[in-house]
């Protein structure tokens, strides 16, 4: 067992052992029992079934207070760091799962201050315009729009910024450097940036005046700043947010995560048929070095990036995904016919995907948080 991995907000790298991260960051692991249990609301999402969303904190908790008729509100965000990938897309599809059967509204904060903050390399302007194109794919995804407020942290702020004080008043510099590593080089922009992140987890409680239970779908990776968050929530007489997390989604190399800083290895939304079926067509395999070999041998689809695609998002049907891995395994298929079957669902996945976007234009006004003008 390799501990040789890091995982924090802004960087992961390294093979990600993700129960060796559960116990790192002292979350919980999805059983059976509590899985079963959201399956009992509505259909079980294929997410959560594979283990995809596989972490959480205090889901049991949130859900009996549900059931005695207390309903919670969603958070999620984005960091407009550049175009939106297939990864990004992962963990709103599961919040727009939850919204459907819990008919909750979702808060979805655009961090433009954060990614100016943390990245050398872009403006504000910069980050703002990569937030509405962001915003336009998560909107794409089909959320209603009455119960879908989107936040742009730097128009916003007037909501944000009281809520972030009383948040930044109660975690002290050591407690920064200790969960999130920072140290004298940091910028001090950086260091308060938390508490930003936390402030929509008390928006709605803030918004209605009384307390509102949160639930926040994001990868594991976005843990630590919720965990400051739930420390400071009861001292500030709100609830803690409970959690609910995911696996990074994987980059087409082969890697743990798909990363938008290797365009060739990432599938943005943006992207034409083309482009994806020469991305996929250059992925990494589980394949034998020739077809003869693959024939005899079998393929490993263990390690394979386009294996992965299909689990994680584009194969639904558990019994064709085993029977995939059983032809993969005994040789019967090549990599060939397998990318051409994923990048045929990717393309159609996307054809949709940008139709929607562009519909999302027409409202996205609508849904801001106060009404903002992009
Ligand atoms: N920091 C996140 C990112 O870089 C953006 C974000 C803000 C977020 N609030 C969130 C992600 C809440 C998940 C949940 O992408």
């Amino acid at each position: 067992m390799s501990p040789e991995f890091k995982v924090t907000p802004w960087e992961v790298s390294g093979e990600v052992d993700y129960d060796v991260l559960v116990e790192r960051f002292g979350t919980n692991r999805i059983d059976e029992a509590l899985r079963e249990r959201m399956a009992s609301y509505g259909a079980e999402h294929t997410l959560l079934k594979r283990n995809v969303f596989y972490s959480h904190r205090d889901m049991n908790w949130l859900l009996d207070l549900y059931d005695k008729g207390k309903p919670f509100f969603l958070y999620t965000g984005r960091g407009p760091s550049g175009d939106t990938h297939l990864g990004h897309l992962m963990p709103w599809i599961f919040a727009k799962h939850l919204q459907d059967v819990f008919g909750a509204t979702i808060y979805f904060q655009l961090t433009d201050d954060e990614k100016y903050l943390f990245r050398s390399d872009l403006e504000l302007e910069d980050t703002r315009s990569m937030a509405y194109q962001n915003a336009l794919d998560f909107l794409a995804l089909g959320f209603d729009p009455e119960r879908t407020r989107i936040i742009l942290d730097t128009e916003n702020i007037h909501r944000l910024y009281p809520l972030a004080l009383k948040v930044s008043k109660r975690v002290t510099f050591s407690t920064a450097k200790a969960v999130f590593g920072f140290d004298n080089s940091n910028n001090i922009g950086s260091i308060f940036y938390t508490s930003i992140q936390a402030a929509p987890c008390f928006i709605e409680s803030e918004m209605k005046g009384e307390n509102i239970p949160c639930l926040i779908p994001c990868g594991i990776d976005q843990d630590p700043h919720f965990r400051v968050a739930r420390d400071v929530a009861p001292v500030l007489g709100y609830y803690k947010p409970a959690l609910i997390h995911n696996k990074m989604f994987p980059g087409l190399e082969g890697g743990d995560k798909m990363s938008s800083s290797s365009p060739e290895t990432t599938i943005y939304t943006t992207d034409s048929p083309k482009a994806v079926k020469r991305k996929v067509g250059k992925a990494f395999t589980g394949g034998r070095v020739s077809a003869e070999e693959q024939r005899a041998e079998g393929g490993n689809p263990e390690v394979c990036a386009v294996f992965k695609y299909k689990f994680f998002l584009f194969e639904e049907d558990d019994a064709k995904l085993d029977e995939l891995v059983s032809r993969c395994r005994s040789g019967d298929i090549l990599c060939g016919e397998c990318k051409a079957d994923l990048s045929a669902k990717i393309i159609d996945f996307l054809t949709e995907h940008q139709r929607r976007r562009g519909e999302a234009e027409a409202f996205i006004g609508d849904v801001t948080l106060d009404g903002f003008d992009w």
